[in-house]
């Protein structure tokens, strides 16, 4: 089996948007009169969901009428936010078909399709042309790439001069050898982690600059926590991530958690730029 085939079965299994739509529906949300604050539960789909997002967009210089790239958009929750709040448009490109078939269809219920424009691709060949977008984002994506020196050259070069880049994402702990399952691997397979420090490396590599690191690893461990609580208390949200993440669920949250306080992880968002 493939790489990117490992990848996107572990995380489009089957049809998605019927399973968003059923879970719309079995929590009382009318689909025909959805926004994007209703959808965030399950289409930011990363660790701390919409308050991760909102506080990576506050970090972001977005300006009215950018066009911006979101490399491994997933259910297309993130790129919605950004060019809602901010005016802007936002490509999207993901390697899991049935998560961009969801985000297509969740952008027409929104009444989102001209804004935010989704495709199937990979984010280590993008179907770009060079410096055309004027600022970058990956969130939790960079877990399950093979080759982050391909994968931040292609962001580098569709990227315009002065354009920002941003990731998010769970990087390897000092500790090492994460607990499976978690959230981007059942078992291990398909999972590339990287020490910070060595994404950092990375980056350069690719020619991005004024590259600024923030430990996210206590605030993702909260978030965890409060999931953890809610789902003991049996008081889980119905409309949440847990349809995305299938029946491994709460093993899934859990490890995510007690890879970060054993420092198996190390979580961060990093911002950078394209120099002039
Ligand atoms: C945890 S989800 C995050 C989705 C979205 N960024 C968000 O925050 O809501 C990880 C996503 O990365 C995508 N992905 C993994 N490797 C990729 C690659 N090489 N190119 C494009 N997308 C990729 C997966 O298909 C999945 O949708």
């Amino acid at each position: 089996m493939t790489d990117a085939k490992t990848i996107s079965d572990h995380w489009g299994k089957g049809d998605v948007f019927s399973r968003i739509l059923e879970a719309m529906e079995r929590s009382g949300i009318d689909a025909s009169s959805v926004t994007i604050e209703q959808l965030a539960p399950v289409d930011h789909f990363h660790a701390r969901g919409f308050p991760a997002t909102v506080e990576l967009a506050d970090a972001l210089p977005v300006k009215d009428g950018d066009r911006l790239v979101d490399i491994g958009c997933g259910l297309g929750g993130p790129a919605r936010y950004l060019a809602k709040r901010f005016n802007c448009h936002v490509d999207g490109i993901d390697i899991t078909a049935p998560f961009v078939d969801a985000a297509k269809k969740l952008s027409v219920l929104v009444g989102m399709e001209d804004a935010v424009e989704c495709q199937h691709g990979d984010g280590q060949k993008l179907p770009y042309d060079d410096e055309v977008f004027d600022g970058g984002y990956t969130q939790h994506v960079t877990m399950n790439v093979p080759d982050r020196d391909v994968f931040f050259d292609e962001a580098f070069r569709v990227l315009k001069p002065r354009a920002f880049f941003a990731l998010t994402e769970h990087g390897l702990g000092e500790v090492g050898g994460p607990h499976h399952p978690v959230p981007w691997s059942e078992d291990g397979s398909g999972a590339y982690l990287m020490r910070p420090a060595d994404t950092v490396t990375a980056l350069k590599n690719a020619g991005f600059t004024d590259i600024k690191v923030t430990d996210t690893g206590e605030k993702y461990l909260q978030g965890y926590n409060r999931a953890i609580e809610l789902a003991e208390k049996g008081q889980a949200p119905v409309f949440g991530a847990h349809i995305l993440l299938g029946k491994l669920a709460p093993q899934i949250v859990r490890n995510a958690a007690r890879n970060i306080e054993e420092r198996r992880t190390h979580p961060v968002q990093i911002i950078c730029s394209k120099p002039k």
